[in-house]
């Protein structure tokens, strides 16, 4: 082994296979230069989650989720806390930009046939993901706790309220009573800066583990190019 810091340090700790799987990952063939920007949806969906993360930590030093409290506190982070416009301001447009990503990375996946055998538990994660991630902007719209705010929360739970069966009780459950109140407050913001959080972050791990077990996959129509013709067949 090399006397250098890193040869110290792999000596130590052994990281080149991790590293090999995590960022030397092989492409298949078919793939060969027709690799593009379809493929960093992804990643840059991962991005988002990161900065919301970062983000999010920054503005709970300042918010405080109680019906008397909250509309003051989010005044004050855009006008008295230094900076806090502009982590507000990422905060709430890396939110919107998740959201078309996720959006956008389930239609490449589609499109490019990514669901296929043998990574149906990868969209299946997918799809809860996106649930996930719509469920955590619902959640944060609520904590400005302004007018439109909360009739917003209000038209969102009575949909909820209208699901057949258990409609009645999502209402309460998300309410935690009849009416919008200090509860829902303090439940969105449990959900919303924990609880929702804590899942994506688990179901990105479990979909990141099938993506790299997997490998990437190459659409259809490239990898039935790039593999020896069946006779007769037409491509
Ligand atoms: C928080 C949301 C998500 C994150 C951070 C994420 C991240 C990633 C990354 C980094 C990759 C590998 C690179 C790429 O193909 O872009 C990937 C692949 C994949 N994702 Fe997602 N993803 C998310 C949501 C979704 C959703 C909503 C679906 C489908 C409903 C989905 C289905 C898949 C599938 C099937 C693959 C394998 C693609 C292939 O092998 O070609 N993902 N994901």
């Amino acid at each position: 082994m090399e006397k250098t810091k890193e040869g110290w340090i792999e000596e130590r700790l052994e990281l080149q296979p991790i590293k090999e799987a995590l960022l030397d990952r092989k492409v298949p063939r078919a793939l060969a230069g027709n690799i593009g920007w379809f493929y960093t949806l992804g990643s840059a969906t991962l991005m988002t989650f990161v900065v919301l993360a970062v983000t999010g930590i920054m503005l709970t030093m300042n918010y405080s989720p109680t019906p008397d409290h909250a509309y003051d506190s989010v005044q004050y982070i855009m006008n008295e806390v230094s900076s806090g416009r502009l982590v507000r301001g990422i905060h709430h447009w890396a939110a919107t930009a998740m959201v078309a990503l996720t959006f956008l990375h389930a239609l490449r996946v589609m499109f490019f046939g990514a669901y296929k055998y043998p990574r149906e538990l990868t969209w299946v994660v997918g799809v809860l993901l996106f649930l996930l991630v719509l469920g955590s902007a619902f959640t944060g719209y609520l904590l400005p706790w302004d007018q439109k705010a909360y009739w917003a929360t209000v038209v969102g739970t009575n949909l909820a309220g209208g699901t057949p069966v258990i409609g009645d009780f999502l209402l309460k459950l998300l309410r935690g009573g009849d009416t919008l109140g200090a509860v829902t407050l303090t439940r969105f913001y449990s959900l919303h800066a924990a609880v929702i959080p804590a899942l994506i972050a688990t179901l990105i791990g479990i979909h990141l583990f099938l993506v790299i077990k997997q490998g990437i996959s190459a659409p259809p129509k490239l990898a039935r190019r790039a593999r020896p013709a069946v006779p007769g067949e037409q491509r």
